[in-house]
Protein backbone atom coordinates (compact mmCIF):
# COMPACT_ATOMS: atom_id res chain seq x y z
CA UNK A 1 0.00 0.00 0.00
CA UNK A 2 1.10 3.36 -0.74
CA UNK A 3 2.17 5.69 2.29
CA UNK A 4 -0.13 8.85 2.63
CA UNK A 5 1.34 11.73 1.71
CA UNK A 6 1.64 14.24 4.80
CA UNK A 7 1.35 17.94 4.71
CA UNK A 8 2.68 20.36 7.52
CA UNK A 9 1.82 23.71 7.76
CA UNK A 10 2.16 26.43 10.54
CA UNK A 11 0.76 30.04 11.47
CA UNK A 12 3.40 32.36 13.61
CA UNK A 13 2.36 31.88 16.84
CA UNK A 14 0.88 34.94 18.34
CA UNK A 15 2.45 37.32 20.72
CA UNK A 16 -0.64 37.31 23.34
CA UNK A 17 -0.26 40.89 24.25
CA UNK A 18 -2.54 42.14 22.09
CA UNK A 19 -6.60 41.33 21.42
CA UNK A 20 -6.67 39.03 18.08
CA UNK A 21 -7.90 41.09 15.12
CA UNK A 22 -7.91 40.98 11.52
CA UNK A 23 -4.20 40.56 10.65
CA UNK A 24 -4.13 37.60 13.01
CA UNK A 25 -7.34 35.79 11.43
CA UNK A 26 -5.86 36.41 7.76
CA UNK A 27 -2.59 34.46 8.41
CA UNK A 28 -4.23 31.35 9.90
CA UNK A 29 -7.04 31.78 7.23
CA UNK A 30 -4.31 31.03 4.53
CA UNK A 31 -3.14 28.28 6.39
CA UNK A 32 -6.58 26.63 6.94
CA UNK A 33 -7.26 26.94 3.26
CA UNK A 34 -4.31 25.17 2.18
CA UNK A 35 -4.92 22.94 4.93
CA UNK A 36 -8.67 21.96 4.06
CA UNK A 37 -7.28 21.57 0.55
CA UNK A 38 -4.86 18.82 0.94
CA UNK A 39 -7.01 16.98 3.02
CA UNK A 40 -9.82 16.69 0.17
CA UNK A 41 -6.84 16.33 -1.87
CA UNK A 42 -5.88 12.88 0.19
CA UNK A 43 -3.27 14.21 2.53
CA UNK A 44 -2.27 13.42 5.76
CA UNK A 45 -2.33 17.12 7.29
CA UNK A 46 -1.20 18.26 10.28
CA UNK A 47 -1.95 22.24 10.68
CA UNK A 48 -0.21 24.01 13.43
CA UNK A 49 -1.24 27.41 15.19
CA UNK A 50 -0.53 28.99 18.84
CA UNK A 51 0.34 31.80 20.78
CA UNK A 52 3.75 33.47 21.69
CA UNK A 53 3.88 34.04 25.25
CA UNK A 54 6.75 34.49 26.68
CA UNK A 55 9.05 37.69 26.48
CA UNK A 56 9.89 40.91 27.94
CA UNK A 57 6.44 42.98 25.70
CA UNK A 58 4.01 39.77 27.02
CA UNK A 59 5.68 40.56 30.81
CA UNK A 60 5.25 44.22 30.51
CA UNK A 61 1.87 43.77 28.77
CA UNK A 62 0.97 41.30 31.86
CA UNK A 63 2.45 44.03 34.51
CA UNK A 64 0.01 47.15 32.72
CA UNK A 65 -3.42 44.91 33.32
CA UNK A 66 -2.02 43.98 36.52
CA UNK A 67 -1.95 40.54 36.57
CA UNK A 68 0.67 37.59 36.95
CA UNK A 69 1.90 36.40 33.57
CA UNK A 70 0.92 33.03 34.00
CA UNK A 71 -3.03 34.52 34.44
CA UNK A 72 -2.43 37.20 31.82
CA UNK A 73 -1.54 34.89 28.96
CA UNK A 74 -3.83 32.07 29.91
CA UNK A 75 -6.65 34.80 29.48
CA UNK A 76 -5.41 36.04 26.34
CA UNK A 77 -4.60 32.79 24.88
CA UNK A 78 -8.22 31.84 24.78
CA UNK A 79 -9.17 34.60 23.08
CA UNK A 80 -7.07 33.26 19.72
CA UNK A 81 -8.47 29.72 20.50
CA UNK A 82 -12.02 31.68 20.42
CA UNK A 83 -11.00 33.20 16.70
CA UNK A 84 -10.15 30.15 15.26
CA UNK A 85 -13.29 28.29 16.04
CA UNK A 86 -15.27 31.82 15.10
CA UNK A 87 -13.81 31.15 11.64
CA UNK A 88 -13.98 27.79 11.00
CA UNK A 89 -10.30 27.11 11.07
CA UNK A 90 -9.11 23.37 11.39
CA UNK A 91 -5.75 23.83 13.23
CA UNK A 92 -4.82 20.08 14.58
CA UNK A 93 -3.03 21.46 17.18
CA UNK A 94 -2.42 24.89 19.05
CA UNK A 95 0.78 25.19 20.80
CA UNK A 96 1.32 27.47 23.70
CA UNK A 97 4.79 28.19 24.31
CA UNK A 98 4.28 28.35 28.11
CA UNK A 99 3.62 24.49 27.97
CA UNK A 100 6.02 21.97 28.86
CA UNK A 101 6.53 20.17 25.84
CA UNK A 102 7.59 23.36 24.39
CA UNK A 103 10.26 24.85 26.76
CA UNK A 104 11.35 20.87 27.02
CA UNK A 105 11.78 20.88 22.94
CA UNK A 106 13.46 24.70 23.50
CA UNK A 107 16.43 23.45 25.44
CA UNK A 108 17.00 20.61 23.59
CA UNK A 109 17.37 22.62 20.41
CA UNK A 110 19.15 24.65 22.54
CA UNK A 111 21.95 22.15 23.89
CA UNK A 112 22.22 20.59 20.15
CA UNK A 113 23.62 23.94 18.99
CA UNK A 114 25.74 24.41 22.15
CA UNK A 115 27.00 21.01 21.48
CA UNK A 116 27.70 21.48 17.84
CA UNK A 117 29.73 24.66 18.78
CA UNK A 118 27.50 27.41 17.88
CA UNK A 119 26.98 29.12 21.31
CA UNK A 120 29.20 31.49 22.95
CA UNK A 121 29.08 33.35 26.27
CA UNK A 122 29.79 37.17 25.36
CA UNK A 123 28.27 40.73 25.70
CA UNK A 124 25.89 42.84 24.28
CA UNK A 125 25.77 46.16 23.56
CA UNK A 126 23.55 47.48 21.58
CA UNK A 127 20.05 48.91 20.30
CA UNK A 128 16.75 46.40 21.86
CA UNK A 129 12.97 47.08 20.60
CA UNK A 130 10.79 45.47 22.74
CA UNK A 131 7.86 46.31 20.57
CA UNK A 132 9.56 44.56 17.67
CA UNK A 133 11.26 41.84 20.46
CA UNK A 134 14.50 42.57 17.88
CA UNK A 135 18.01 43.61 18.16
CA UNK A 136 19.01 46.56 16.09
CA UNK A 137 22.50 47.61 14.68
CA UNK A 138 22.99 51.73 15.23
CA UNK A 139 23.19 52.21 10.92
CA UNK A 140 19.48 50.54 10.77
CA UNK A 141 17.57 53.29 13.03
CA UNK A 142 15.93 55.76 11.49
CA UNK A 143 15.78 59.29 13.20
CA UNK A 144 16.22 57.19 16.47
CA UNK A 145 13.86 54.57 16.09
CA UNK A 146 13.84 50.66 14.63
CA UNK A 147 12.38 50.70 10.89
CA UNK A 148 9.28 49.89 11.92
CA UNK A 149 8.92 53.01 14.12
CA UNK A 150 9.57 51.24 17.05
CA UNK A 151 11.07 52.83 20.07
CA UNK A 152 14.43 51.22 21.29
CA UNK A 153 16.49 51.53 23.94
CA UNK A 154 20.13 51.09 24.27
CA UNK A 155 21.07 47.33 26.36
CA UNK A 156 24.68 46.20 27.32
CA UNK A 157 24.79 43.43 29.04
CA UNK A 158 26.19 39.90 29.11
CA UNK A 159 24.42 37.30 26.58
CA UNK A 160 24.86 34.01 25.14
CA UNK A 161 25.47 34.62 21.07
CA UNK A 162 24.22 31.96 18.16
CA UNK A 163 27.19 32.14 15.62
CA UNK A 164 24.81 33.76 12.58
CA UNK A 165 27.82 35.19 10.90
CA UNK A 166 29.22 31.86 9.76
CA UNK A 167 25.96 30.84 7.91
CA UNK A 168 26.34 33.83 4.82
CA UNK A 169 27.26 31.37 2.98
CA UNK A 170 25.66 28.07 3.41
CA UNK A 171 22.21 30.75 3.31
CA UNK A 172 22.53 32.09 0.25
CA UNK A 173 23.44 29.30 -1.38
CA UNK A 174 20.35 27.74 0.43
CA UNK A 175 18.48 30.67 -1.59
CA UNK A 176 20.27 29.93 -4.54
CA UNK A 177 19.50 26.53 -4.79
CA UNK A 178 16.04 26.25 -4.24
CA UNK A 179 14.35 29.77 -5.77
CA UNK A 180 10.89 28.84 -3.75
CA UNK A 181 12.26 28.59 -0.68
CA UNK A 182 11.06 32.45 -0.02
CA UNK A 183 8.06 33.22 -1.54
CA UNK A 184 6.74 35.72 -3.15
CA UNK A 185 9.71 37.34 -5.02
CA UNK A 186 10.55 40.09 -3.56
CA UNK A 187 10.47 38.93 -0.16
CA UNK A 188 12.76 37.01 -1.16
CA UNK A 189 14.88 39.48 -3.34
CA UNK A 190 14.82 41.47 0.14
CA UNK A 191 16.36 38.72 1.99
CA UNK A 192 18.86 37.58 -0.15
CA UNK A 193 20.16 41.39 -0.06
CA UNK A 194 19.86 41.36 3.55
CA UNK A 195 22.25 38.51 4.36
CA UNK A 196 24.89 39.78 1.28
CA UNK A 197 25.23 42.53 3.26
CA UNK A 198 26.92 40.35 5.79
CA UNK A 199 25.06 38.71 9.05
CA UNK A 200 26.07 39.67 12.74
CA UNK A 201 26.41 37.55 15.79
CA UNK A 202 22.73 37.04 17.27
CA UNK A 203 22.31 37.59 20.54
CA UNK A 204 20.20 34.88 21.84
CA UNK A 205 19.78 35.78 25.95
CA UNK A 206 18.73 38.31 27.60
CA UNK A 207 19.54 38.71 31.44
CA UNK A 208 17.06 42.11 32.47
CA UNK A 209 13.84 39.88 32.70
CA UNK A 210 12.09 36.66 34.02
CA UNK A 211 9.03 35.74 31.47
CA UNK A 212 10.78 33.02 29.59
CA UNK A 213 12.59 30.01 29.25
CA UNK A 214 15.94 29.90 31.01
CA UNK A 215 19.21 28.73 29.13
CA UNK A 216 20.12 25.29 30.40
CA UNK A 217 22.55 25.06 32.80
CA UNK A 218 22.79 28.84 33.65
CA UNK A 219 19.85 30.05 34.95
CA UNK A 220 20.82 34.04 34.78
CA UNK A 221 20.01 33.39 30.97
CA UNK A 222 16.23 33.91 29.67
CA UNK A 223 16.49 32.60 25.78
CA UNK A 224 15.84 35.36 23.60
CA UNK A 225 12.20 35.16 22.68
CA UNK A 226 11.96 34.48 18.85
CA UNK A 227 14.67 31.93 19.63
CA UNK A 228 12.40 30.25 21.95
CA UNK A 229 9.89 30.68 19.38
CA UNK A 230 10.45 29.72 16.70
CA UNK A 231 11.33 26.34 17.93
CA UNK A 232 7.31 25.67 18.52
CA UNK A 233 7.58 24.55 14.63
CA UNK A 234 9.32 21.90 15.80
CA UNK A 235 8.42 21.45 19.65
CA UNK A 236 4.59 20.69 18.72
CA UNK A 237 5.78 17.95 16.99
CA UNK A 238 7.65 16.39 19.87
CA UNK A 239 11.18 17.21 18.73
CA UNK A 240 13.83 15.66 21.09
CA UNK A 241 11.48 12.83 22.01
CA UNK A 242 12.77 9.67 19.92
CA UNK A 243 9.70 8.17 19.90
CA UNK A 244 8.01 11.34 18.32
CA UNK A 245 5.87 9.93 15.76
CA UNK A 246 4.60 13.44 14.57
CA UNK A 247 8.20 15.06 14.13
CA UNK A 248 9.40 11.84 11.64
CA UNK A 249 6.15 11.41 9.79
CA UNK A 250 5.56 15.35 9.46
CA UNK A 251 9.03 17.09 9.56
CA UNK A 252 10.24 19.17 7.49
CA UNK A 253 7.30 21.47 7.15
CA UNK A 254 6.16 22.55 3.78
CA UNK A 255 4.98 25.68 4.87
CA UNK A 256 5.59 28.28 7.47
CA UNK A 257 3.18 31.19 6.76
CA UNK A 258 4.22 34.44 7.87
CA UNK A 259 3.66 38.24 7.80
CA UNK A 260 6.45 40.19 5.79
CA UNK A 261 7.44 41.91 8.87
CA UNK A 262 9.20 38.62 10.37
CA UNK A 263 10.23 37.14 7.19
CA UNK A 264 13.69 37.97 8.46
CA UNK A 265 12.99 35.76 11.44
CA UNK A 266 11.96 32.94 9.34
CA UNK A 267 13.80 33.04 6.58
CA UNK A 268 17.77 33.90 7.90
CA UNK A 269 17.29 32.80 11.63
CA UNK A 270 15.57 30.21 11.47
CA UNK A 271 17.27 28.00 8.69
CA UNK A 272 20.51 28.55 9.98
CA UNK A 273 19.70 27.57 13.35
CA UNK A 274 18.33 24.43 12.03
CA UNK A 275 21.53 24.35 9.65
CA UNK A 276 23.79 24.55 13.02
CA UNK A 277 21.59 21.60 14.83
CA UNK A 278 21.64 19.57 12.23
CA UNK A 279 17.62 19.21 11.61
CA UNK A 280 16.37 19.55 7.89
CA UNK A 281 14.77 23.01 6.80
CA UNK A 282 11.51 23.66 5.89
CA UNK A 283 10.60 23.52 2.11
CA UNK A 284 9.19 27.40 2.06
CA UNK A 285 8.53 30.27 3.97
CA UNK A 286 5.86 32.37 2.41
CA UNK A 287 5.52 35.95 3.50
CA UNK A 288 1.77 37.89 2.78
CA UNK A 289 1.45 41.30 3.20
CA UNK A 290 -0.46 43.85 5.10
CA UNK A 291 -4.16 44.98 5.38
CA UNK A 292 -4.79 48.36 5.46
CA UNK A 293 -8.37 49.67 7.05
CA UNK A 294 -10.12 52.17 4.74
CA UNK A 295 -6.56 53.48 3.71
CA UNK A 296 -5.03 53.38 6.95
CA UNK A 297 -2.61 51.33 8.65
CA UNK A 298 -4.39 49.49 11.04
CA UNK A 299 -3.28 50.17 14.79
CA UNK A 300 -4.57 50.21 18.53
CA UNK A 301 -3.95 53.76 18.84
CA UNK A 302 -5.69 55.11 15.74
CA UNK A 303 -8.40 52.94 16.87
CA UNK A 304 -9.32 51.31 13.68
CA UNK A 305 -8.79 47.74 14.56
CA UNK A 306 -10.70 45.33 12.27
CA UNK A 307 -12.23 43.00 14.66
CA UNK A 308 -13.21 39.81 13.19
CA UNK A 309 -15.79 38.30 15.51
CA UNK A 310 -17.87 41.69 14.26
CA UNK A 311 -17.06 40.99 10.77
CA UNK A 312 -18.37 37.60 10.81
CA UNK A 313 -21.62 38.45 13.00
CA UNK A 314 -22.34 41.44 10.46
CA UNK A 315 -21.72 39.49 7.11
CA UNK A 316 -21.34 35.68 7.78
CA UNK A 317 -17.96 33.90 8.17
CA UNK A 318 -17.89 32.61 4.95
CA UNK A 319 -18.51 35.65 3.38
CA UNK A 320 -15.42 37.17 5.52
CA UNK A 321 -13.37 34.20 4.64
CA UNK A 322 -13.84 34.46 1.00
CA UNK A 323 -13.36 38.09 0.90
CA UNK A 324 -9.71 37.91 2.44
CA UNK A 325 -8.70 35.63 0.22
CA UNK A 326 -10.13 36.75 -2.86
CA UNK A 327 -9.63 40.76 -2.82
CA UNK A 328 -6.05 41.32 -3.41
CA UNK A 329 -2.92 39.40 -5.13
CA UNK A 330 -1.65 37.09 -1.93
CA UNK A 331 1.68 38.74 -1.13
CA UNK A 332 0.78 41.91 -1.46
CA UNK A 333 -0.89 44.63 0.86
CA UNK A 334 -4.37 45.35 0.67
CA UNK A 335 -6.63 47.42 1.54
CA UNK A 336 -10.14 46.82 3.74
CA UNK A 337 -13.19 48.33 2.81
CA UNK A 338 -16.82 47.43 3.82
CA UNK A 339 -17.79 48.77 0.22
CA UNK A 340 -15.35 46.40 -1.72
CA UNK A 341 -16.12 43.53 0.97
CA UNK A 342 -20.01 44.05 -0.22
CA UNK A 343 -19.49 44.01 -3.34
CA UNK A 344 -17.32 40.84 -3.38
CA UNK A 345 -20.33 39.30 -1.81
CA UNK A 346 -22.71 40.55 -4.05
CA UNK A 347 -21.25 39.78 -7.13
CA UNK A 348 -19.28 36.85 -6.85
CA UNK A 349 -21.53 34.40 -4.03
CA UNK A 350 -24.95 35.97 -4.51
CA UNK A 351 -25.57 36.92 -7.82
CA UNK A 352 -23.09 34.39 -9.60
CA UNK A 353 -23.43 31.54 -7.51
CA UNK A 354 -25.92 31.53 -4.88
CA UNK A 355 -28.56 32.93 -7.99
CA UNK A 356 -27.22 29.96 -10.57
CA UNK A 357 -28.09 27.31 -8.17
CA UNK A 358 -31.70 29.26 -6.75
CA UNK A 359 -32.75 29.04 -10.62
CA UNK A 360 -31.64 25.51 -11.45
CA UNK A 361 -32.97 23.86 -8.29
CA UNK A 362 -36.27 25.64 -8.13
CA UNK A 363 -36.92 24.90 -12.21
CA UNK A 364 -36.18 20.98 -10.92
CA UNK A 365 -38.69 21.31 -8.28
CA UNK A 366 -41.23 23.45 -10.56
CA UNK A 367 -40.87 21.47 -13.46
CA UNK A 368 -39.64 18.20 -13.31
CA UNK A 369 -41.12 18.04 -9.52
CA UNK A 370 -37.67 17.87 -7.62
CA UNK A 371 -35.65 14.81 -9.47
CA UNK A 372 -34.35 14.34 -13.19
CA UNK A 373 -33.83 10.63 -14.08
CA UNK A 374 -29.83 11.21 -13.48
CA UNK A 375 -28.01 8.10 -15.22
CA UNK A 376 -29.58 9.01 -18.51
CA UNK A 377 -27.89 11.79 -18.78
CA UNK A 378 -24.76 11.78 -17.39
CA UNK A 379 -22.78 10.58 -21.33
CA UNK A 380 -24.36 13.83 -22.64
CA UNK A 381 -23.30 16.20 -19.73
CA UNK A 382 -19.62 14.91 -20.07
CA UNK A 383 -19.40 15.57 -24.09
CA UNK A 384 -20.60 19.04 -23.15
CA UNK A 385 -17.93 21.65 -22.88
CA UNK A 386 -18.58 23.43 -19.58
CA UNK A 387 -18.54 19.87 -17.93
CA UNK A 388 -15.40 18.91 -19.56
CA UNK A 389 -13.91 22.31 -18.38
CA UNK A 390 -15.42 21.46 -14.88
CA UNK A 391 -13.51 18.59 -15.00
CA UNK A 392 -10.42 20.08 -15.63
CA UNK A 393 -10.47 22.46 -13.23
CA UNK A 394 -9.29 20.75 -10.41
CA UNK A 395 -5.58 20.46 -11.33
CA UNK A 396 -5.67 23.88 -12.37
CA UNK A 397 -6.76 25.01 -8.55
CA UNK A 398 -4.22 22.94 -7.19
CA UNK A 399 -1.89 24.46 -9.73
CA UNK A 400 -2.63 27.90 -7.79
CA UNK A 401 -2.21 26.75 -4.29
CA UNK A 402 0.75 24.87 -4.81
CA UNK A 403 2.06 28.67 -5.12
CA UNK A 404 -0.12 30.37 -2.68
CA UNK A 405 -2.25 32.00 -5.22
CA UNK A 406 -5.70 31.67 -3.44
CA UNK A 407 -6.98 34.63 -5.56
CA UNK A 408 -6.26 32.79 -8.69
CA UNK A 409 -7.94 29.37 -7.26
CA UNK A 410 -10.94 31.35 -6.80
CA UNK A 411 -10.82 33.39 -10.18
CA UNK A 412 -10.81 29.95 -11.79
CA UNK A 413 -13.84 28.45 -10.03
CA UNK A 414 -15.85 31.82 -10.80
CA UNK A 415 -15.04 31.58 -13.98
CA UNK A 416 -17.05 28.33 -14.50
CA UNK A 417 -19.59 29.41 -12.35
CA UNK A 418 -20.01 32.69 -15.08
CA UNK A 419 -19.97 30.20 -17.57
CA UNK A 420 -22.87 27.99 -16.04
CA UNK A 421 -24.86 31.26 -16.00
CA UNK A 422 -23.87 31.97 -19.82
CA UNK A 423 -25.27 28.63 -20.82
CA UNK A 424 -28.16 28.97 -18.86
CA UNK A 425 -29.28 32.21 -20.12
CA UNK A 426 -28.48 31.04 -23.39
CA UNK A 427 -30.33 27.37 -23.06
CA UNK A 428 -33.19 28.71 -21.35
CA UNK A 429 -34.61 25.76 -19.65
CA UNK A 430 -37.77 27.88 -18.67
CA UNK A 431 -38.93 28.22 -21.90
CA UNK A 432 -37.28 24.74 -23.09
CA UNK A 433 -40.44 23.83 -20.17
CA UNK A 434 -42.90 24.16 -22.77
CA UNK A 435 -41.10 22.92 -25.76
CA UNK A 436 -38.58 20.22 -25.21
CA UNK A 437 -38.81 18.80 -22.08
CA UNK A 438 -35.92 16.07 -22.67
CA UNK A 439 -33.51 18.90 -23.31
CA UNK A 440 -34.53 20.98 -20.61
CA UNK A 441 -33.92 18.55 -17.90
CA UNK A 442 -30.42 17.74 -19.90
CA UNK A 443 -29.71 21.44 -19.43
CA UNK A 444 -30.49 21.38 -15.86
CA UNK A 445 -28.87 18.35 -15.12
CA UNK A 446 -25.56 19.61 -16.80
CA UNK A 447 -25.88 22.88 -14.40
CA UNK A 448 -26.51 20.31 -11.26
CA UNK A 449 -23.06 18.58 -12.13
CA UNK A 450 -20.73 21.66 -12.70
CA UNK A 451 -22.54 23.03 -9.41
CA UNK A 452 -21.07 19.78 -8.05
CA UNK A 453 -17.98 20.45 -9.19
CA UNK A 454 -18.05 24.03 -7.67
CA UNK A 455 -19.67 23.27 -4.70
CA UNK A 456 -16.51 20.35 -3.83
CA UNK A 457 -13.87 23.04 -4.98
CA UNK A 458 -15.15 25.59 -2.58
CA UNK A 459 -14.83 23.49 0.42
CA UNK A 460 -11.40 25.39 1.58
CA UNK A 461 -12.86 28.70 0.94
CA UNK A 462 -16.03 28.89 2.01
CA UNK A 463 -16.73 25.62 4.32
CA UNK A 464 -20.12 26.41 5.60
CA UNK A 465 -22.04 27.52 2.25
CA UNK A 466 -20.62 25.11 0.13
CA UNK A 467 -21.76 21.89 2.30
CA UNK A 468 -24.81 23.76 2.29
CA UNK A 469 -25.00 24.02 -1.37
CA UNK A 470 -23.51 20.06 -1.49
CA UNK A 471 -26.48 19.32 0.39
CA UNK A 472 -28.85 20.93 -1.47
CA UNK A 473 -27.53 18.61 -4.28
CA UNK A 474 -27.71 15.39 -2.09
CA UNK A 475 -24.18 14.77 -2.32
CA UNK A 476 -23.31 12.24 0.40
CA UNK A 477 -20.56 13.40 3.25
CA UNK A 478 -18.44 10.43 1.54
CA UNK A 479 -18.44 11.91 -2.15
CA UNK A 480 -17.05 15.97 -1.14
CA UNK A 481 -13.16 15.15 -1.46
CA UNK A 482 -11.53 15.57 -4.62
CA UNK A 483 -11.44 12.15 -5.80
CA UNK A 484 -14.93 12.57 -6.44
CA UNK A 485 -14.14 15.00 -9.03
CA UNK A 486 -15.28 12.72 -12.56
CA UNK A 487 -17.39 10.96 -14.31
CA UNK A 488 -17.41 8.06 -11.82
CA UNK A 489 -18.98 10.21 -8.88
CA UNK A 490 -21.54 12.33 -11.31
CA UNK A 491 -24.72 13.70 -9.35
CA UNK A 492 -27.39 11.15 -9.28
CA UNK A 493 -30.82 12.19 -8.31
CA UNK A 494 -31.48 9.10 -6.07
CA UNK A 495 -33.66 11.11 -3.67
CA UNK A 496 -35.95 14.29 -4.40
CA UNK A 497 -33.87 17.59 -4.05
CA UNK A 498 -35.39 19.55 -0.83
CA UNK A 499 -36.82 22.74 -1.35
CA UNK A 500 -34.10 25.24 -2.19
CA UNK A 501 -32.94 28.40 0.20
CA UNK A 502 -30.92 31.24 -0.26
CA UNK A 503 -27.21 30.49 0.45
CA UNK A 504 -25.40 33.44 -0.55
CA UNK A 505 -27.78 36.33 0.80
CA UNK A 506 -27.08 40.00 -0.62
CA UNK A 507 -25.84 42.88 0.89
CA UNK A 508 -26.76 47.14 0.97
CA UNK A 509 -24.46 49.18 1.15
N1 LIG B 1 5.03 36.20 17.94
C1 LIG B 1 5.53 36.61 16.68
C2 LIG B 1 5.65 35.43 15.74
C3 LIG B 1 6.49 34.30 16.23
S1 LIG B 1 6.51 32.97 15.10
C4 LIG B 1 7.71 31.93 15.66
C5 LIG B 1 4.60 37.65 16.06
N2 LIG B 1 3.37 37.69 16.51
S2 LIG B 1 2.27 38.77 16.08
O1 LIG B 1 1.10 38.43 16.84
O2 LIG B 1 2.77 40.08 16.26
O3 LIG B 1 2.00 38.64 14.55
C6 LIG B 1 1.56 37.46 13.98
C7 LIG B 1 1.19 37.60 12.53
O4 LIG B 1 0.12 38.55 12.32
C8 LIG B 1 2.34 38.07 11.66
O5 LIG B 1 2.49 37.17 10.59
C9 LIG B 1 1.90 39.43 11.18
O6 LIG B 1 2.41 39.70 9.91
C10 LIG B 1 0.40 39.29 11.16
N3 LIG B 1 -0.24 40.59 11.16
C11 LIG B 1 -0.36 41.50 12.18
N4 LIG B 1 -0.98 42.62 11.71
C12 LIG B 1 -1.25 42.49 10.38
C13 LIG B 1 -1.97 43.25 9.41
N5 LIG B 1 -2.44 44.45 9.64
N6 LIG B 1 -2.18 42.67 8.19
C14 LIG B 1 -1.78 41.37 7.91
N7 LIG B 1 -1.12 40.66 8.80
C15 LIG B 1 -0.64 41.25 9.96
O7 LIG B 1 5.04 38.38 15.19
Amino acid sequence: MNKQKTYYITTPIYYVNDSPHIGHAYTSLACDVIARFKRLDGFAVKFLTGTDEHGQKVEKAALAANKSPQNFVDEVSVRFRKLGEIMHFTNDDFIRTTEERHKKAAIILWQKLQENGHIYLSKYAGWYSVRDEAFYAEGELIEGKAPTGAPVEWVEESSYFFDLSKWQDKLLELYEERPDFIMPESRRNEVISFVKGGLNDLSISRTSFKWGVPVPGDNNHIMYVWIEALANYISAIGYGDENAVDFNKFWPANIHMVGKDIVRFHAVYWPAILMAAGIELPKRIFAHGWWTNEGQKISKSLGNIIDPLQLVEEFGVDQVRYFFMREIPFGNDGNFSRDSLINRINSELSNNIGNLLQRTTSLIQKNCDGTIASSKYIDLAYQQSIVKDANLLLSKVRDKIELQDFPGAIELIINIANQANIFIDREAPWLLAKTDDDRMRQVLYIIMEVMRYIAILLQPFTPESASKILNQLNIPLNSRDFACLNKENAIKFDKKLSQPSAIFPRFNK
